[in-house]
């Protein structure tokens, strides 16, 4: 039954973009939510400070496929800095909003996202220690 949902997330359910995993990405961030269960990976290749490439893997409801897809949507072409800044606010509005009971989905996204970066910005330093 997906009545509780918009159109936006039942097109993000039917056809998720950017999924699949990525071969060397830049970084890598996990994110499970404890209450459920659900868990997402993110996968980013970054240039120039910019979040070139994007994909994502999830084991989660429909509400989190959805909104994973959203968030490497927005992710896609922002710098570092704007990209941290999403929220699941941002996720869910971009997704013409989700049920009350459905919110928590969206911390995914943001989450998974914003350990992407911190792995990358990892991976930078390392690098040039
Ligand atoms: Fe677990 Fe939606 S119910 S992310």
């Amino acid at each position: 039954n997906y009545d509780e949902f918009t159109d936006k997330v039942i097109d993000h359910f039917m056809c998720p973009r950017n999924v699949g995993s990525m071969i060397n990405p830049d970084g890598v961030g996990r994110f499970g939510e404890p209450g459920c269960g659900d868990s997402l990976d993110i996968y980013i290749k970054v240039k120039d400070n910019v979040i070139e490439e994007i994909s994502f893997l999830v084991f989660g409801c429909v509400a989190a496929v959805a909104t994973s897809s959203m968030t490497t949507v927005l992710a896609k072409g922002k710098t570092l800095e704007e990209a941290l800044k999403i929220t699941n606010h941002d996720i869910a509005d971009a997704l013409d909003g989700l049920p009350e009971n459905k919110l928590h989905c969206s911390v995914l996204g943001a989450n998974a996202l914003k350990n992407a970066i911190d792995d990358y910005y990892r991976r930078t330093s390392q690098v040039s220690e």
